[in-house]
């Protein structure tokens, strides 16, 4: 049986980093090794969960058999109606670190970066924290709709015995909020824009077709695993999309949708959050990673001096 990797389902974590990197001309394959190979700090105390993916087409040239067929990398921009377009910031691969605290991250991020130096240049970073406790910066409730951890793996991975079983496509969007306009709004109506209440997220009897809950609605597009977090600064902030799914359609057509392209209405909560970046990344089971794993020594030896630090700063 293949294994998720455990940082996607690891809740609770106070502290995020969202590393994308290219790899350098003709380094793509060894990127993946060199990816594969790394490993979190090693510690029963103040851990970092690390969750590796890559560009589809990019995994699949390096392990053919462990990449469901179809899915595809963040191409092309989502145009939709009013020439409202998601752009497509396609990167090779992602890690995504969360800790309980931004020290551990920092670390563990920084150790990363330099055991794929010469090999891939980061292309975007973000970093990001919970906000009053499991609410986006709308100042809603983010995450009601979404699996138990009983239910989440049946929803986010690749089935057996499939090819990739056990891992999940992942859809990486930044969306940049335009906090002046959303707080300039009553919250009833910024209720019947999201199709929830905001003090206990629960749905509108009226919810409106084109609030954002009904523009994604899981019982017309399928279900996902979201772990969507704030990010940003007081001045220029907004959410980090984080969505797995077992199947890519289910990302993409709640995208279309939210565009205008199934209905012809765009999603309300577009006209005051704009994504700025991207990508989708197969995020392969630990097993189908483990394989591909190069000079794990090398790669390795950067996270475990800041694990030592860890160790040394918790004695
Ligand atoms: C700025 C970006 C976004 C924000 C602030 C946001 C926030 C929210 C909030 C507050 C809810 C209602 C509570 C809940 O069920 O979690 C929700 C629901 C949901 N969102 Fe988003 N979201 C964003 C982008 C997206 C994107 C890009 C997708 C899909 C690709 C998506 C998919 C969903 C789904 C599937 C639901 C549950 C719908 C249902 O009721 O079945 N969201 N979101």
């Amino acid at each position: 049986m293949a294994n998720p990797q455990n940082g996607i389902f690891a809740l609770g974590t106070a502290s995020h980093a969202y590393l994308e990197f290219d790899a350098r001309d003709g380094a793509g394959e060894e990127l993946v090794g060199a990816v594969a190979a790394l490993r979190e700090p090693r510690t029963t105390m103040g851990g970092v969960n690390l969750v590796a993916g890559f560009r589809p087409e990019l995994w699949r040239a390096v392990a053919p058999g462990h990449c469901p067929a179809g899915v595809s990398g963040f191409a092309e921009a989502v145009t939709g109606v009013d020439g409202y377009a998601m752009p497509a910031t396609q990167h090779d691969a992602v890690l995504w670190l969360s800790g309980s605290a931004y020290d551990v991250v920092f670390d563990a991020a920084r150790g990363a970066i330099a055991a794929l130096s010469g090999i891939a240049a980061v292309a975007a970073e973000t970093s990001s924290w919970p906000y009053r406790h499991d609410r986006d910066l709308t100042g809603f409730i983010d995450g009601t709709e979404n699996p138990s951890l009983v239910d989440a793996p049946d929803i986010a991975l690749v089935p057996e015995p499939g090819a990739g079983a056990g891992g999940t496509v992942l859809l990486l969007q930044r969306w940049v909020h335009d906090a002046a306009a959303w707080e300039a709004l009553p919250v009833d109506t910024q209720e019947r824009v999201m199709g929830r209440t905001k003090p206990d997220s629960v749905e509108l009897a009226d919810r409106p077709d084109e609030s954002h809950a009904g523009s994604t609605d899981q019982d017309r597009f399928g279900h996902i695993f979201r772990r969507n977090m704030p990010y940003g600064t007081v001045t220029d902030h907004g959410t980090v999309f984080v969505g797995f799914s077992a199947e890519q359609g289910r990302l993409s057509a709640m995208l279309d949708s939210m565009a205008g392209l199934t209905t012809g209405v765009r999603d309300a909560l577009t006209y005051y959050t704009r994504p700025v970046s991207g990508a989708y990344y197969f995020v392969p089971s630990i097993e189908a990673l483990r394989e591909r794993s190069a000079g794990g020594s090398i790669a390795s030896s950067a996270l475990a001096s800041s694990s030592r630090e860890e160790t040394r700063s918790l004695a």
